[in-house]
């Protein structure tokens, strides 16, 4: 249907216009009957439909319908697999079509920044790159099926801590490359119909009215169309965030800020275009979403065996001492822990689906096997409790292998506040060194959101990370543990020894009032690889039953433009007897020395399967932003001239093949010459550095360096050309009045020369 959104705007009342940009309700957007504008709902996601009916709120403290829970985001992005992540969308688009949901509220692609954050467990990486493929995917399976989808929480909330009213301090730079990157991608990529701000501020300006964000970057660099809505309760001043291009304030209230809406029109503080532009923009995704509605689907059997197949592709297999797969027969297993009969599958807050169905451990190995079973621990309070940890040492001692379940307990992580550490709870902790102490083959089975410390990981033959796989978890780890499904995940994320290894430890969660994101760039596994500092698991790690040999690194030049693509290819071959997935982890390290940059970074990725023996030649594109980082000089990305090392690697510690490209920049950084610009500053502009050269060997002699070293001359023995050179390229254009008599003038009419040729074209 071919609408005219302008129009109807033209139509409204300036209250109805008012009225457009606040909810009806906690889920509701508010329709003008007489025009034909109807109210659709929209519902929290992430990853499942919570749908509330009457008793509404945004923590998840009230019963929803019924409905599939998926895996959470910190598992899923361990799948790296887009497709999967695709069809989960697709899934939620066919469910929200189903129960007449006009929008659902995710993904959420805020950076693990520390993992203490309570909601970690909703998020997909440390690494931005990651996030923006995992959330694109997401929602163009979504709003495939006409179904709209809100990124979130845009941008920079990385903690529970004082989320509504902490101010998150970032220099421009990392700002850019770490906290919005994955924002900025998935946005241009997938085009999600709305983009949620989020509850802080941003170096002192809340989100919710911020300007910059919500237009100058979000609209005017980016080309966003569609609208934002605040997060639940995140406005703070309704004018200016209406102003700053924040269009709809969720929930709605009791209509007070229609009214100051309606006043600051009259009153001419609040130019009414702007009002219209946000009611078009709102009306835009309210007719897509209305005029185009497909029939849903919503079979709850079906979509629970999907989580159950995407939690088999998403758990990641840390430590295999040739324990795994387990024997079906033969063997005398033990299940211990009681997340093996009520697994803990998904975090607290307002993303807790009420799942339809759970498929614990206990019950999914029924069909496989037979397994004797202990309790081992409580889950309601961190307490040993010596008869469950005799009775499970017991168990575990009769068997041929235990297999402990175990994680962190529902209080320990969730939306609205944080961790205090990253421990396991002590009863936990005791119990797999107890069983460890008379059982030989322990396997752990990890349900966490966020990494814990491991202190009994060399303990143990076996290690299974499930994080929070959602209902069908316990189906995927018997698959997976008895070898019906092979592992193919990989970790999104570093899991530290310690807390005190992260890089965000000594400025998380700040004073309250701001948190300062003192790191910089290096977050995560950009931290610990530059820092070469030993990790338990590195990013990108995962094992698998089979095992994978790259070769024939292919790239498609030896030298590119910054504007050009560079396509990289190789082989990849299964080299073991079971058919598998292998995730194949493309990084970039720049060598230009240009900039302060992290090792490596992750620039792409492809997930590839491969039968015993097979071999299949797998390719990826690098362009310019995979070379650049954000320069603040010039407030865009920029990609020095010079040698850049293209990195095919198994995970970020496992560097399979290596080859170097030479990228030539197409931008020319500006100079501004003055008495104290460096003549290395000069030496690396184009225009500048002929001139310099031309004075080199004058300009060498005065530093003491030109002539050879004369032998028994102790002097110029000290100081070799190369030094003098190095020296020089430190010395400011000043130094040429102590070093070589120049005078004050002369060197000015240096510098108007050096100048005037900087801005020659
Ligand atoms: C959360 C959002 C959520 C909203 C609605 C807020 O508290 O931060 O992620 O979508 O509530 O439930």
């Amino acid at each position: 249907m071919n609408r005219n959104v302008k129009e109807l705007v033209k139509q409204m009342t300036l209250e109805e216009k008012a009225g457009m940009c606040s909810g009806k309700d906690f889920w509701h957007l508010k329709g003008v009957e007489r025009l034909g504008i109807p109210e659709v709902m929209v519902s929290d996601g992430p990853h499942g439909l919570r749908k509330q009916a009457a008793e509404a709120d945004h923590l998840g403290l009230n019963e929803s319908i019924k409905a599939v829970c998926f895996p959470t985001a910190c598992a899923t992005a361990c799948s790296f697999d887009r497709e999967l992540l695709e069809k989960m969308g697709e899934t939620l688009g066919d469910e929200c079509q189903a129960e007449d949901v006009s929008v659902i509220l995710g993904p959420a692609v805020n950076i693990k920044r520390s993992p203490l954050c309570g909601r970690n467990f909703e998020y997909f990486s440390e690494d931005p790159y990651l996030a923006s493929q995992m959330a694109a995917a997401h929602i163009k399976g979504v709003q495939s099926k006409n179904v709209g989808t809100s990124i979130k929480h845009f941008a920079a909330n990385n903690q529970e801590y004082r989320r509504m009213s902490c101010s998150s301090e970032i220099d421009e730079r990392t700002f850019r490359e770490i906290y919005l990157g994955a924002f900025e991608t998935a946005i241009k990529e997938a085009k999600p119909d709305t983009v949620m701000c989020s509850y802080n501020k941003i170096n002192g300006e809340f989100a919710s009215e911020n300007h910059r964000l919500l237009t100058e970057i979000l609209r005017d660099e980016w080309g966003y169309e569609g609208y934002v809505m605040s997060d639940w309760g995140a406005v703070n001043d309704r004018v200016k965030g209406l102003k700053a291009g924040l269009e709809l304030e969720m929930p709605g209230g009791n209509g007070s800020t229609d009214k100051e809406i309606v006043e600051a029109v009259k009153n001419g503080t609040l130019d009414e275009e702007i009002l219209d532009t946000a009611v078009e923009r709102i009306l835009n995704i309210v007719f897509k979403f209305a005029d185009n509605r497909q029939e849903g689907k919503f079979d709850r059997e079906e979509d629970h065996k999907l989580a159950g197949k995407i939690a088999a592709e998403s758990m990641v297999l840390l430590k295999n001492e040739g324990i795994l797969p387990l024997k079906a027969q033969g063997q005398k297993i033990a299940f211990i822990g009681k997340f093996a009969e009520k697994p803990r599958f998904q975090g607290g807050g307002s993303s807790h689906i009420n799942s339809f169905k759970v498929t614990s451990a206990l019950d999914a190995v029924k069909e496989v096997a037979e397994v004797t079973y202990a309790q081992g621990y409580d889950v309601k309070e961190d307490k040993i409790d010596e008869a469950l940890l005799a009775e499970a040492v017991q168990t575990a001692k009769e068997a041929d292998v235990a297999v402990i379940f175990a994680g962190l307990p529902d209080a320990f992580e969730s939306e609205g506040y944080d961790r205090s550490h990253m421990r396991m709870p002590d009863c936990q902790n005791i119990l797999i060194s107890r069983i460890a102490q008379v059982q030989k083959n322990v396997v752990v089975v990890l349900h966490n959101g966020s990494p814990v410390e491991m202190p009994w990981a060399d303990e143990v033959k076996g290690i299974l990370e499930a994080y929070l796989c959602g209902e069908a978890v316990g189906q995927a780890e018997v698959d997976l543990l008895f070898g019906k499904a092979n592992p193919c995940g990989k970790l999104a994320e570093t899991i530290p020894y310690q807390l005190s290894d992260n890089p965000s430890y000594l400025f998380f969660p700040g004073d309250g009032r701001t948190v300062e994101y003192r790191e910089g760039v290096f977050v995560g596994y950009r931290y610990y690889d530059t820092k070469e500092m030993p990790v338990r698991y590195p990013f990108g790690y995962g094992l698998s039953y089979t095992t994978f040999e790259y070769s024939d690194l292919q790239l498609s030049a030896e030298e590119i433009k910054d504007t050009d693509t560079l396509t990289v290819s190789l082989k990849v071959k299964n080299t073991g007897n079971m058919a598998g997935k292998e995730i194949v982890q493309l990084y970039v390290a720049d060598k230009t020395g240009a900039a302060s940059r992290p090792v490596k970074e992750l620039k792409n990725f492809v997930k590839v399967e491969l039968q015993p023996g097979e071999e299949k030649t797998v390719q990826m594109q690098l362009d310019k932003r995979s070379f650049a980082w954000y320069n603040t000089q010039i407030q865009d990305w920029y990609a020095a001239t010079g040698k850049y090392e293209i990195l095919a690697a198994a995970s970020s510690r496992d560097i399979r093949l290596a080859k170097t490209v030479n990228v030539v920049s197409t931008t020319e950084l500006p100079i501004y010459v003055t008495m104290n610009t460096t003549i290395s500053e000069l030496l690396e502009n184009s225009k500048t550095k002929p001139i310099i050269e031309d004075m080199s060997s004058s300009l060498m002699e005065h530093m003491g360096g030109s002539q050879e070293a004369e032998e028994g001359n102790a002097a110029s023995e000290a100081i070799t050309p190369e030094m003098s050179l190095k020296m020089m390229e430190n010395a400011p254009l000043r130094s040429m009045r102590s070093f070589m008599g120049m005078s004050t003038e002369e060197i000015q009419e240096l510098i108007q020369k050096l100048q005037t040729a900087a801005e020659e074209n």
